[in-house]
């Protein structure tokens, strides 16, 4: 990355965090500063309004459930092409602001050759080389990119028709198709991925923290480089701090009921 964008992103950081907190609290991480998840909302805002409204002049059928969100088929036209340059517009910046972060390792390598461990939840915690973002993250931005470049030129194409010859109007509309459907079945994942899949990483785009279990568990060399604490040997000595609350609670459970049963009257005897 150059001189000039670090310089630039510094800035918009600094400028971002005057406008919003961020509180970490005892064992928490910060994870996406203000600036951060500004860019991040607004591309996934864009997003979203370019693919109803996009899926609006798609088909006949979706036509009726969805141009009247857009308060119509013209309107739904007309915005189209702005909701999709605002969405590559937010999406450069994250593009700067993510540069570094994304960049492809030989971790990531790693971790794609652990895929299947990762989908099935076989390992209770990433392996150790799990940076700020993992391998699947990663091809995740990377695939925006190519799209967002994708939806940039053949949109443009489409929208300017009458510069472009037929055949490259034709071969426009397969492309921007395409790019949308496989953007489409990356945002179901990451929304999964987002939420559901892994309880406590959504906080981390609203409150912009996450808490140290979380990450020694979904990014560990991360969290060695934020804490400079071992990830493996932390985990494992709040697995056995869990173990020894567990057996505390089930011994005075167990208590409880032996002074019940003390404290009961006896039994009157049987006639
Ligand atoms: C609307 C629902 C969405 C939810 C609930 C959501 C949630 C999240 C969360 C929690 C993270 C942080 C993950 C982490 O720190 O490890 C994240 C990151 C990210 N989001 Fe979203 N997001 C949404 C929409 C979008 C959209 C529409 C895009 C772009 C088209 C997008 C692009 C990204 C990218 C590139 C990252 C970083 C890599 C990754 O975590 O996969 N998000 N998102």
């Amino acid at each position: 990355m150059s001189g000039s964008v670090e310089r630039f992103d510094e800035r918009a950081r600094r400028e971002a965090s005057r406008y919003g907190r961020t509180v970490v609290r005892r064992g928490e991480l910060l994870r996406h500063p203000v600036y951060t998840r500004v860019l991040h909302w607004s591309v996934a805002i864009f997003f979203v309004l370019s693919l109803l409204s996009g899926f609006a002049l798609y088909s006949p059928w979706l036509f009726r459930w969805l141009a009247p969100l857009f308060g119509g088929g013209t309107m739904a036209r007309f915005l189209h092409p702005w909701f999709g340059l605002a969405f590559d517009l937010a999406f450069l910046f994250q593009f700067v602001n993510w540069l570094a972060p994304m960049a492809w390792t030989k971790a990531d390598r790693r971790w794609l050759r652990r895929i299947k461990e990762y989908t099935t939840n076989e390992e209770k915690v990433e392996a150790e080389d799990v940076g700020f973002f993992n391998g699947g993250q990663k091809l995740y931005f990377w695939a925006i990119v190519v799209s967002g470049v994708l939806f940039l030129v053949t949109g443009l194409l489409l929208w300017f028709d009458d510069a472009a010859p037929r055949w490259l109007v034709a071969l426009s509309y397969v492309v921007h198709d395409i790019a949308a459907l496989v953007m489409l079945g990356g945002f179901v994942i990451h929304v999964y991925e987002g939420t559901a899949a892994a309880p406590g990483t959504f906080r981390s785009m609203t409150d912009g923290t996450v808490s140290e279990d979380w990450a020694w568990t979904h990014h560990p060399a991360w969290y060695r480089d934020v804490t400079g604490r071992d990830p493996r040997e932390d985990y494992e000595r709040a697995r056995r701090r869990l173990a020894g609350r567990e057996r505390a609670a089930v011994a005075w459970e167990r208590e409880q009921d032996e002074r019940e049963r003390a404290a009961a009257p006896e039994e009157p005897p049987e006639l």
